[in-house]
């Protein structure tokens, strides 16, 4: 069943897109003398929700969260003094003074009847049972990625989301950014690039490892049962869950999976085969320098070489490297024809368009403007400065209008656009940029990529493993 059909609201749609409409033009002008909670009037047009994990990446999506209208934070939960603090203050100030702060995930779903969704961003190992049972209580469910940790969890929320007819969406938040479907336009509609034949991607990130502050430990630690009952042997296993197998896949996951998921969406197709390397030895060594306690296990970096059969552009080769021990270039997507080339990235000033001089030249070429960088003339990687329309401005056009808003927050606020989708899809007025099934087709590139690096073979693929029976 597609995400259109199994959707409880699309009966209604009309009716809600009306009245929420009307709702937030309202609260935008009594914004001038309101406190800002007061915005968001629990009525039934009120998405009610509930926050999961308030850590580095909870903390971001939340305050993002706050700033959406008609959306109030029923119930935040966080085993965690430290985060529940932080979440449940932050929500009081400016959303709800009423919110209930929970330390135990089933108490929150048992307690709160009245919530429409939930936003989980939690460890990846938890990724699985807490978006199983919300789905099983009847809730819509905004997960972050890592889909799992294994292929089996992840498979176990795509059946929990198809069983329950409710919405998952997972954080692949590059999912809901104009720049990427600018790109996808770029090469598929106008075919820039001409055929795509090498694309390559890397996250440089220096990460060192460090013990967690005495004093957080101190002041906040967690009692060693509650730590054991959530499957963490020790405050350090528990902040540094990243570098534990049983918790995380390693930077594969963690940030490979952003870019890994843009190949497979570009290129119109999942990878055929990967081969993959990786160790952790440096960060071992580091572990060990500066005491931190434990022995990391995920790797401190992956090479992976991924072949790819595109429907739009035949045979590809993608190679991408993540690295936590250098920050060197940082991190971007790129993808190379024999037309031109696309490289693309979260961060704005990466990102432009480069034509091969023996290229043909496109209808709105003479239109589009310039950029160098490092040394490179091409054009602006932006929807309303590359492809220009001849004779249209943002002002006349309000289609271009609404993109020029909508680039504005792509800019600087990346997960604000995913969050909305999710939320347009609740009400019934937008599809899910990345569903489960999507979610779980990444979630496969990179586990194998995983899977390589520690067998030490190359894996093929077919289209029926990145499918859920
Ligand atoms: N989409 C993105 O760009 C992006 C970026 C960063 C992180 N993430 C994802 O977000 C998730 C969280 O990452 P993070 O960096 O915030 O980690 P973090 O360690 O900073 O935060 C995790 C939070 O979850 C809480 N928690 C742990 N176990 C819990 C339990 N059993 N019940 C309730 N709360 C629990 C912790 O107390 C902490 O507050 C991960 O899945 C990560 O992959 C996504």
């Amino acid at each position: 069943m597609s995400e259109d059909t199994n959707h409880e609201q699309a009966t209604t749609d009309m009716t809600r897109r009306t009245f929420i409409k009307a709702a937030a033009f309202t609260t935008g002008a009594m914004a001038m003398t309101q406190p800002l909670w007061s915005q968001v009037a629990a009525g039934k047009d009120t998405i009610k929700i509930g926050m999961v994990g308030v850590g580095r990446q909870g903390k971001i999506l939340l305050n993002y969260i706050l700033q959406i209208p008609n959306v109030r934070v029923e119930a935040v939960c966080d085993i965690w003094s430290y985060s529940q603090r932080l979440g449940g203050g932050l929500v009081k100030r400016s959303n709800n003074p009423d919110v209930r702060v929970y330390g135990e995930y089933d108490e929150m779903l048992a307690a709160e009847k009245d919530l429409d969704a939930v936003i989980i961003a939690t460890p990846d190992f938890l990724h699985e049972p807490m978006t199983n049972k919300a789905l099983a209580a009847g809730l819509h469910v905004y997960c972050e990625k890592e889909m799992s940790n294994t292929l089996a969890a992840a498979a176990s929320m795509v059946t929990a989301q198809r069983a329950s007819g409710k919405l998952l969406q997972i954080g692949h938040q590059r999912r809901s950014n104009p720049y990427y479907q600018h790109a996808y336009r770029l090469m598929h509609n106008d075919k820039f690039c001409g055929d795509v034949t090498v694309v390559n991607g890397q996250w440089n990130q220096l990460k060192p490892l460090r013990p967690l502050p005495a004093k957080m430990i101190q002041r906040y630690s967690i009692p060693q049962d509650v730590l054991e009952k959530h499957g963490y042997g020790s405050m350090a296993e528990f902040y540094d869950w990243r570098w534990f197998n049983k918790f995380a896949g390693g930077p594969m996951t963690d940030l490979g999976s952003h870019q890994v998921d843009i190949f497979a969406w570009l290129l119109d197709t999942p990878p055929k085969s990967v081969m993959a390397f990786g160790n952790a030895h440096h960060a071992i060594a580091e572990a060990k320098a500066n005491n931190v306690g434990f022995v990391p296990e995920c790797f401190d970096h992956t090479l992976a070489y991924y072949e790819f059969d595109s429907p739009a552009f035949g045979p590809v080769s993608a190679f991408y490297q993540v690295v936590l021990t250098s920050s060197h270039g940082g991190f971007y997507e790129v993808f190379m024809g024999d037309s031109g080339s696309v490289r693309i990235s979260e961060i704005r000033e990466k990102s432009m368009m480069l034509k091969e001089k023996v290229a043909d030249a496109l209808a709105w070429e003479d239109q589009a403007e310039q950029v160098t960088q490092g040394g490179d003339t091409g054009y602006q990687f932006d929807p309303l400065k590359s492809r220009k329309q001849k004779g249209q401005t943002a002002e006349a056009n309000p289609e271009l209008a609404e993109m020029e808003e909508k680039l504005e927050k792509a800019k600087s606020k990346v997960h604000l656009l995913h969050l909305e989708n999710f939320f347009a899809a609740i009400r019934g007025d937008e599809k899910l940029t990345c569903p489960a099934d999507v979610g779980y087709e990444t979630a496969v590139c990179v586990l194998k990529a995983n899977e390589s690096a520690l067998t030490g073979k190359k894996i093929e693929l077919t289209h029926d493993d990145f499918k859920v029976a």
